[in-house]
């Protein structure tokens, strides 16, 4: 290792450990009661809570998904396979796998996807701990769901069930750079969060979870640094694309190894890709 990317490490590691020590409590029990609690309405108060915007990112997103015929696919964090039926939509010929920790969650997914007539095999689990050999997909997606994760785990997991050539696509809340930017956009979630919870008469676990819910971008990554993690973690080929001062980011990073003809290739000719190692802390 050299300097540098022990200076990265370091610095990964002491912000992993501030969030975990910040959210340990939230991540256990607590959220699968939020989830639970929030499943019947999730799609439409997260619609309502986004102002419509979170409609148009999701689209964004799953449209950037490059997917061929017989794709094996893990929407990671599935929640109500908003993301995980967009790739079928564009290729029936593919297979979808959902993970997700809430029963709830995927109980309701699993509901929209037959009724659309797709079938999305659906596994409860953890994303730390994935229960899926090495190199099982070609790609994996994972939306919305980082900032509730010990980061560092889950997408060392993502790069572990990754084949070689493999493409990850990320997208979540993420911390602004700018201060300004940063404090308008807290106060904006936190009268989102607690409108939506009246609005939609959340129960105990989901109105006492609102604060966190907005610590928890504060204490995520920027960007750039979610970029940086990627590189470090051994994704190659990175690329983002930010909204809005970066309060939201799309990102798209590929497993290194065997390019088969016509295989993913993300970053390749987007704009932001980033080099691993070109930048220094
Ligand atoms: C905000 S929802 C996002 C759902 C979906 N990805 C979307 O874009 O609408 C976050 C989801 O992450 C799931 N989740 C949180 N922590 C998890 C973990 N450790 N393992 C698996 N799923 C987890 C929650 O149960 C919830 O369904």
């Amino acid at each position: 290792m050299t300097s540098t990317q022990e200076r990265v490490a370091r610095y990964f590691c002491g912000r992993e450990v501030a969030r975990k020590f910040a959210f340990s409590r939230i991540w256990g029990d607590e959220l699968d009661a939020v989830f639970s609690d929030v499943a019947p309405y999730y799609d439409l108060a997260s619609n309502v809570a986004s102002l419509g915007s979170c409609k148009t990112w999701r689209q964004k997103f799953v449209n950037g998904v490059e997917i061929r015929p017989g794709d094996e696919v893990l929407d990671l964090c599935a929640g109500t396979n908003a993301v995980g039926i967009g790739p079928l939509q564009r290729e029936p010929a593919a297979r979808v796998r959902a993970l997700d920790r809430s029963r709830a969650m995927q109980a309701v997914g699993g509901q929209i996807a037959r009724a659309r007539g797709f079938e999305i095999e659906s596994h409860i689990g953890d994303a730390h701990r994935l229960p899926f050999p090495d190199a099982s997909f070609d790609i994996v997606t994972l939306q919305w769901a980082s900032r509730h994760l010990r980061v560092v785990e889950a997408f060392s997991e993502v790069r572990r069930v990754l084949k070689p050539g493999g493409s990850f696509y990320h997208c979540d809340m993420l911390r602004p750079e700018n201060r300004i930017v940063q404090a308008l956009y807290s106060a904006y979630l936190k009268a989102c969060v607690s409108a939506t919870a009246l609005i939609f008469r959340s129960g105990p676990a989901a109105w006492s979870c609102r604060d966190t819910f907005v610590l928890a971008v504060e204490m995520f990554y920027t960007s750039r640094e979610l970029s940086e993690l990627l590189a470090h973690l051994g994704f190659t080929e990175i690329s983002n694309e930010d909204a809005v001062g970066g309060v939201m980011a799309v990102h798209s990073a590929h497993k290194p190894g065997a390019h088969k003809p016509g295989a993913h290739n993300p970053g390749a000719h987007k704009p932001g890709a980033h080099k691993p190692g070109a930048r220094q802390r």
